[in-house]
């Protein structure tokens, strides 16, 4: 597919949901895709599916060094980097007076800490090639805030402001590197799976199921965003369904 052929895209987050979504998406339009994420067994099973245009590398987004390695063997297997899709999350919600401290750091340190991890690793490739393209996973939480995930909200923000600084950056220093931040809404995935069980958790439980949408919805909007032209950036994409305000 055009505007996607050979490109190489590492992916974090890619063992299920949207990243793994995504990776077929891409794959299927021609690109090389790189697999990462802690489950090694569920990234091996999605390159085997994908075949010769995948690989994969065991990898944790707060560990810096686990992400230079990552961009280092995306760039050893594939010669190039051209895309990063900093999709990797997690959302264990709460009312801050639960003091829930452990899964707050949790969220900063792989929502924020390993986005920033991941771009680090890759910008020193893109900035000396004066090419590549960003693109973050925040979330509908990321453009307002509401109760019971304080926390994630924040993260959420947080990707937004920085990636919105970095374009504007890029842009004067004439590096050229395209920025994305997605947002989706309710999407059907595990994400759900790190809630503490709460009478919360069961409500957005039914929320998810009444409204939540394919993963593949937030698939075709990266693959959207990745195939426009070389001058053409598309900044930000809200993706939710119809009937979640
Ligand atoms: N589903 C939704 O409704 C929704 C809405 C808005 C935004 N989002 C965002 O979409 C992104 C993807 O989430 P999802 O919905 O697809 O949920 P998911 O199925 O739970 O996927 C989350 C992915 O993140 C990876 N991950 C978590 N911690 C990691 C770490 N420390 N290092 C490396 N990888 C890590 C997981 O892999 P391992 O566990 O194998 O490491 C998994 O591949 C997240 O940023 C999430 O906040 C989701």
């Amino acid at each position: 597919m055009k505007g996607i052929e050979n490109k190489v895209i590492v992916i974090t987050g890619a063992s299920s949901g949207i990243g793994e979504a995504t990776a077929k998406k891409l794959a299927e339009g021609g690109a090389k895709v790189v697999l990462s994420a802690r489950r090694e067994d569920r990234l091996k099973k999605l390159a085997l599916e994908i075949g010769d245009n995948a690989a994969y590398f065991k990898s944790d987004v707060s560990s810096a060094e686990d992400m230079k390695a990552l961009i280092a063997m995306a760039k050893e297997k594939f010669g190039r980097v051209d895309v990063l899709f900093a999709n990797a999350g997690v959302m264990p919600g709460s009312n801050m007076s639960e003091l829930k401290t452990r899964d707050w750091m949790s969220m900063v340190n792989i929502n924020i800490v390993g986005v920033l991890n991941s771009i680090a690793a890759v910008l020193p490739e893109f900035t000396a090639q004066k090419s590549g393209h960003i693109l973050v996973t925040s979330s509908v939480a990321g453009t307002k805030s509401v109760p019971g995930n304080a926390v994630y909200s924040g993260t959420k923000h947080f990707v937004r402001a920085m990636l919105d600084s970095f374009r504007a950056e890029s842009v004067m220093e004439g590096t050229n590197i395209r920025t994305t931040v997605i947002y989706p809404g309710a999407i059907k995935t595990e994400l759900l799976n790190t809630i503490a069980p709460s009478e919360t958790k069961k409500m957005v439980e039914r929320f998810y199921e009444e409204v939540g949408m394919e993963p593949d919805v937030i698939a075709n909007a990266v693959l959207y965003a990745i195939s426009q032209p070389d001058n053409v950036d598309v900044s930000d994409l809200i993706v939710r369904p119809s009937r979640e305000s």
